[in-house]
């Protein structure tokens, strides 16, 4: 399709935003994000830094304690986020695999769920690759069922069926108590979650979220959209129904030089969760206080905010308070939006995190793609892999 320069055009084409409550169906009705599960070389030491650095809270454990053998986890929250970070106690084994392929990254993309059962044979029966089967785990304080299937690359997504429990977290956790706890930063839920694909695979895995699991396409960036001097990638943006999952998918598109997606694709052996985003409601505030606590973030340069009000026109914001914070801002017609990306936060240059505001806007800051990818290839040529 043409290139798509704002949400104007978009709105234009059959992909505008708005088509996806018709097109998006209703055999899988999805709640929100249940939680994020992390296979990480030590868990105890993820756990202090996403505390530490972006102000999480200690909500719950399973481990040797707990009667587990062969693998330890840490269950963190901030508001409606929850991230869990897993490492194996044992040699070999899946989780030890994982982290071996892939370095540390995310394993389960849990969607929370009515009916955790029906979404297995919904999606099963749709062509999706069974994970887990439906299986109900229960203690004292009720029952979850939980089920499973695959997505891109060896990340799974685990459907979760809570509505018969009210102890903390699953059965067979227990409340993490900890005389360290820092204070949230204002991160409140999960606005959208990226997947970096190989070559030639992202219609594959847009109908993959549109046919097996019900979603419907809300936006298309192609390389003519989205290339600097050197790199381009290619995007889908797929939403379920109710517009609380939204899953980008990006491929790598032809350029000058090694692309950011293929990039990551190198170090991370193959497609993956690229970025986790999370809205707060006051990004200053979350950005300071994040980099305070030790968070890299890319750097703009100044020169990006010597045009801004006239590419974004009058916003809330100061913009030398944005300025000083790195913070970058995109239009649509339905709003605006304020967003920062941290700098991998990995050993390998995988995944990161992006922190959003929305005013209004529901798209994805493609006005930024270009200072932003500008911004990576400086780190890019910074690891020699540019
Ligand atoms: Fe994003």
């Amino acid at each position: 399709m043409a290139g798509i320069k704002n949400l104007q055009d978009l709105q234009n084409t059959e992909y505008g935003i708005k088509k996806i409550f018709n097109d998006a169906e209703d055999f899988l009705p999805i709640l929100g994000t249940d939680y994020v599960e992390l296979y990480v070389g030590n868990a105890k030491q993820s756990a202090h830094f996403y505390k530490t650095a972006f102000g999480f809270q200690s909500e719950a454990y399973a481990g040797l304690e707990t009667g587990l053998k062969d693998r330890v986890s840490y269950v963190l929250k901030q508001d409606k986020i929850r991230l869990v970070l897993t490492t194996s106690l044992v040699q070999d084994g899946a989780i030890n695999k994982h982290v071996n392929e892939h370095g540390d990254g995310v394993k389960v993309i849990a969607l929370w769920v009515e009916d955790a059962t029906k979404a297995f044979e919904e999606t099963t029966k749709r062509g999706a690759k069974p994970y887990l089967k439906p299986t109900k785990e229960e203690d004292e304080d009720g029952f979850v069922i939980r089920s499973g299937i695959y997505t891109y690359g060896e990340t799974v997504h685990i459907f979760v069926e809570r509505k018969n429990y009210k102890g903390t977290f699953l059965p067979g956790y227990k409340k993490w108590e900890s005389h360290y706890n820092p204070k949230p930063v204002g991160l409140k839920f999960i606005d959208h979650m990226v997947g970096n694909v190989g070559w030639g695979q992202m219609k594959k895995w847009c109908d993959f979220y549109a046919k097996i699991m019900g979603f419907a396409q809300i936006i298309s960036f192609t390389d003519d959209d989205i290339s600097t001097e050197y790199t381009a990638l290619m995007s889908k943006v797929m939403s379920n129904g109710n517009g609380r999952i939204k899953f980008p998918i990006n491929e790598p598109a032809e350029g000058k030089k090694k692309s950011q997606i293929e990039e990551y694709l190198d170090f991370y052996n193959g497609p993956g969760v690229q970025h986790i985003a999370v809205a707060t409601n006051d990004i200053v505030r979350t950005v300071k206080a994040m980099r305070e606590r030790g968070v890299e973030f890319l750097y703009v340069p100044e020169t990006y905010y010597d045009d801004l009000l006239e590419r974004v026109g009058k916003i809330d914001e100061d913009v030398e308070v944005l300025k000083e914070n790195g913070i970058l801002i995109d239009r649509d017609e339905e709003g605006y939006l304020l967003q920062l990306f941290t700098k991998p936060v990995l050993d390998r240059p995988t995944m990161f995190f992006e922190v959003i505001q929305r005013k209004g806007a529901q798209s994805f800051g493609v006005g930024n793609f270009k200072a932003l990818f500008e911004a990576i290839e400086r780190e890019q040529a910074n690891r020699g892999t540019l």
